[in-house]
């Protein structure tokens, strides 16, 4: 019998040509408030080359989730909160995106701030069991560092917990000083930087704020025309999506009825001109303050002779994106043919297609890796690479890439290294000259 053989065919035409998922998560979308995540961006494969081996490597960690800071308590969360007590609105019920309100309470409380949540905590010892998997081969860590707020001494804590499985005396913690006579010697350099300040970008984020608040707030105002939302009430309302899920495990103000997606990427954006001004491209400052980490981190997996073989320390969320500025990463205008560096975060719409994000940058927990490893590999030279990881995704440097995985060949390296301590401003003369402080980060010489 003749059987054609487009029987086949219905199969095929059912199949969902057009059809697409979308999913968006606001966590992701969270900037300084956003629980530790790999973006995968780009998704190169974290696990070690093949035939290479990490023989050092040196993290710099911003400390795990906390309670509110004081600044974005002060500043958004508390004069929201307190508004919400005192407000004649009291038809949240019959809102439809605001409901909630009726019997929300907040989260955090003066005496909390700044403190790890026990969600952060979690967090920091499962950096210290991933870390101690991965390198599980390497000499165990004597030391780690920690600035010394207690948010980034219990996040320490909370990693050599994690990484030692409690047997917590097994590696000692040493706590430097958040000072700024310490110039360049601590893991705060931009403390004793007089032409540092933590109010740059402010005035770029709150020019795009304005934009993308606007019809927020003309529509919760038509919901609720007692409460007279402000661009700051707004601010705040996105930045305790985060805080709340940290602390309570989840929040109402993520829910995408309350805010959705593009209004979310509007969030982010104005955060993002935020931290380009002040810790990125946006400030030359920014790679002098980041280069004395990578520079000290260098010297460390250089120098085979030191015993230490992975170095981990702790600090706040303004270091890691300047060490990525000093490293080159995350560069809006790398492949652009130009160096336009204002030109490509405008302040009255969205980069929708910039590298500069600040929540795959800085995260609770974020952490940047220098991996040392030793290869053997295909079509590669025998010999030494070094590899960047954020949030343990791999980030080529964009002038070296010739190793395997994205990785660049030490010689290679170490000149790339050698070119940025050159061409960058030293530490007293980019912050005033005014001063002698240490200009160089020493901590690891031991
Ligand atoms: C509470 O609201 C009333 C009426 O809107 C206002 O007069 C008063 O100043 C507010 N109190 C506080 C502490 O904000
Ligand atoms: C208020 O709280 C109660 C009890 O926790 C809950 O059942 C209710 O759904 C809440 N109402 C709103 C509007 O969230
Ligand atoms: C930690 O420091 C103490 C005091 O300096 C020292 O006795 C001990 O050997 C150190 N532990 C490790 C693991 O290096
Ligand atoms: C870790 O050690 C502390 C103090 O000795 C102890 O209270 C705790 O239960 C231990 N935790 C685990 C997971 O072993
Ligand atoms: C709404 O808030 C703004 C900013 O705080 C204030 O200038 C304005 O007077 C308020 N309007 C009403 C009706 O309360
Ligand atoms: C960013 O990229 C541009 C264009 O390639 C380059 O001129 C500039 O030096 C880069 N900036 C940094 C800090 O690497
Ligand atoms: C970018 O903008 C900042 C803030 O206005 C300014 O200080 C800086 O000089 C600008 N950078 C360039 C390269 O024009
Ligand atoms: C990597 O380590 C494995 C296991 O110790 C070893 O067999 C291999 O030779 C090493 N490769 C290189 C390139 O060092
Ligand atoms: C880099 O490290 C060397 C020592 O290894 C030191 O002499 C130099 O001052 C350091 N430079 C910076 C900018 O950290």
């Amino acid at each position: 019998m003749y059987l054609p053989n487009f029987l086949a065919l219905p199969v095929l035409l059912a199949a969902p040509v057009l059809s697409s998922s979308y999913h968006f998560n606001p966590l992701d979308h969270s900037a300084g408030t956003a629980p530790y995540f790999t973006p995968h961006n780009p998704p190169l494969q974290p696990s070690t080359p093949q035939g290479c081996n990490v023989t050092r490597a040196s993290y710099l960690v911003r400390h795990a989730a906390i309670y509110p800071n004081d600044f974005e308590y002060e500043t958004y969360i508390e004069p929201f909160v307190k508004k919400l007590q005192n407000t004649s609105q009291h038809q949240w019920q019959s809102t439809k995106a605001l409901a909630f309100l009726s019997n929300w309470t907040a989260p955090a409380e003066e005496h909390h701030l700044e403190k790890l949540t026990k969600f952060g905590l979690q967090e920091a010892r499962s950096l210290g069991t991933t870390l101690h998997k991965r390198y599980a081969h390497l000499t165990a860590p004597a030391r780690v560092w920690s600035s010394t707020a207690e948010r980034t001494v219990k996040s320490a804590e909370g990693f050599i917990t994690g990484f030692t499985d409690n047997h917590t005396k097994s590696i000692n913690l040493t706590q430097v000083a958040e000072s700024e006579k310490a110039g360049a010697d601590s893991l705060t350099p931009y403390k004793g930087c007089s032409a540092y300040s933590s109010s740059y970008g402010s005035d770029q984020s709150s020019a795009f704020g304005k934009v993308y608040t606007k019809p927020i707030i003309a529509r919760l105002n038509a919901e609720a025309p007692s409460f007279n939302f402000t661009q700051n009430d707004i601010t705040g309302m996105f930045e305790l999506c985060g805080y709340e899920t940290v602390i309570r495990g989840s929040s109402p103000f993520c829910s995408l009825k309350l805010f959705s997606p593009d209004e979310w990427l509007g969030y982010e954006y104005a955060n993002d001109l935020m931290y380009f001004h002040n810790t990125g491209y946006g400030r030359e400052l920014s790679s002098t303050l980041g280069l004395p980490w990578v520079n000290a981190s260098i010297a460390a997996l250089r120098d085979e002779s030191l015993p230490q073989e992975l170095y981990v320390s702790f600090t706040h969320r303004e270091v890691p994106p300047m060490v990525l500025t000093a490293l080159g990463l995350y560069n809006n205008s790398a492949y652009s043919g130009a160096n336009n560096v204002n030109g490509t975060m405008p302040e009255d719409r969205i980069n929708y297609n910039r590298a500069w994000k600040s929540s795959e940058i800085l995260p609770f927990l974020t952490n940047i890796a220098i991996e040392k490893m030793s290869c053997e590999s295909y079509g590669y030279d025998e010999g030494d690479y070094y590899r960047i990881l954020n949030n343990a995704g791999p980030q080529p440097l964009v002038d070296c890439r010739d190793g395997p995985g994205g990785s660049c060949s030490k010689d290679n390296f170490h000149d790339f290294v050698k070119e940025r301590l050159e061409s960058t401003v030293g530490y007293n003369e980019a912050c005033g000259g005014d001063s002698d402080y240490p200009t160089s980060l020493t901590l690891y010489e031991v």
